[in-house]
């Protein structure tokens, strides 16, 4: 079975997801902030926008509140996602909700009826994909853009060093720690540390640098790339057709 698959599919596993780690990203509603800002800096009228391994639609859902009548594809691998996506955005009525594997090429075929768009977005879930294909995603989503349309990755990227992955491994605890003490749990700050070294999905992160990233973009052709924003491994990066 696809890892991904494996990773993602239980309604227990997208909850704790959800419901822990989600809220726990350090500048998580400023990573959204900056998104906006670039959506807005760009001048673009978001007619229809993708959001890719879009989880509960979080992102989606920022976007749709400035441009509720924007035709919205949500897709992600995982059906207890889409779930919660659907259960989000309920209020809208023009999205369209696809449980799909963006890993195989063949998940063009089921947004192509949707094409092209004025913004992707992702957030969290390419750094799973190996760099051969992250980089053919990237050229994807390129020629599934309008003229001007834009695309803005909220991703985990790689450290360039130990000592820096080291900093942020503490930072994310102490987020977490954070969270759960606000929630009223009783767990120790070691006890989150534990869960953090052995998260379910930390074997399958491919993580890789943002510096490389922006390059392969510039490669494909996409202009104003940037890394718009970044704390450690957590960074906004994209750019425009
Ligand atoms: C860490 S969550 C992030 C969800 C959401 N984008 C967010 O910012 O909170 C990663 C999401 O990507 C989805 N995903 C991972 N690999 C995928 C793939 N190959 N195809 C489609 N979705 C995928 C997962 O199911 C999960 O919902």
């Amino acid at each position: 079975m696809n890892k991904d698959i494996q990773l993602w599919e239980t309604r227990e596993i997208a909850a704790k997801y959800l419901s822990g780690v989600r809220g726990a990203i350090p500048l998580a509603a400023e990573q959204i902030e900056v998104m906006l800002m670039l959506v807005k800096g760009a001048k673009i009228n978001v007619n229809s926008f993708l959001d890719i391994g879009c989880g509960d639609g979080v992102l989606a859902a920022a976007i749709l509140e400035h441009f509720p009548n924007a035709k919205t594809v949500l897709l992600d691998i995982s059906e207890p996602m889409i779930e919660s996506a659907k259960e989000k955005l309920s209020i809208y009525n023009n999205t369209d909700f696809i449980v799909c594997d963006y890993g195989r090429k063949d998940w063009l075929n089921r947004v192509s009826n949707s094409t092209p768009f004025d913004l992707i977005v992702s957030g969290f879930s390419i750094h799973h994909q190996p760099d051969v294909r992250k980089h053919e995603l990237y050229e994807e989503f390129f020629n599934m853009l309008n003229v001007n349309g834009l695309f803005i990755n909220i991703e985990q990227v790689l450290s360039p060093t130990k000592w820096i992955e080291s900093i942020f491994d503490e930072l994310f605890i102490d987020s977490l720690y954070k969270m759960h003490l606000k929630q009223g749990n009783s767990i120790s700050r070691d006890e989150v540390a534990e869960f953090w070294f052995n998260r379910p999905d930390i074997n399958d992160n491919i993580l890789a640098l943002v510096e490389t990233q922006c390059q392969w973009l510039r490669q494909i052709g996409y202009r104003d790339v940037d890394c718009y924003f970044k704390i450690l491994e957590l960074a906004v990066f994209g750019g425009r057709k």
